[in-house]
């Protein structure tokens, strides 16, 4: 099965997943195991967006830095500019923050509600040149799929 393919199988199960349960957490959570083991990553995750930092949020993988300042590293470079950052050397990216020295490549991934940025999604590898467009197509539409439809009252709880 190629990534298009097995992105496609992915993207339906995020939909089915997301439809069944009003909580962003609750989805982030189920979302990051799903991608994690479908395609083997490194670490797979969320850093949700808290005043001027990102704080981890549920992930899959090894121990993760817990607070990343706007602006740094992969994951505050994609809130600040507001896109996808793909990275295919991360000791070539002035800043990258390296939780893990296994990491070789990673991708970061806005999530958006009603205009702003709430979350990221960081994938990492332990391969250089992993992610690419196909990577970024997919993962914006899953991170797409995270406050669909929550309601009022559920987005008050975090
Ligand atoms: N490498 C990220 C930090 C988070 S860890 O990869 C899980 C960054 O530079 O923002």
């Amino acid at each position: 099965m190629d990534k298009k393919e097995r992105y496609e199988i992915v993207l339906n199960q995020v939909k089915e997943l997301t439809s069944g349960c009003d909580d962003v957490i609750a989805r982030m959570a189920n979302v990051a195991a799903l991608l994690h083991h479908t395609f083997g990553f490194w670490w797979t995750g969320f850093y949700r967006v808290s005043g001027e930092k990102l704080i981890l949020g549920p992930f899959q993988g090894p121990l993760a830095c817990m607070e990343i300042a706007f602006g740094k590293g992969v994951c505050g470079t994609a809130w600040k500019e507001r896109r996808a950052v793909v990275v295919p050397d991360v000791e070539k990216f002035p800043g990258h923050i390296a939780c893990s020295s296994e990491s070789r490549s990673e991708i970061v991934v806005p999530v958006w509600d009603d205009g702003r940025i709430v979350a990221v999604l960081d994938i990492d590898s332990r391969e250089y040149a992993t992610f690419d467009d196909a990577d970024e197509f997919w993962l914006k539409q899953i991170c797409n799929e995270i406050y669909l439809n929550i309601s009022k009252e559920a987005k008050l709880i975090i």
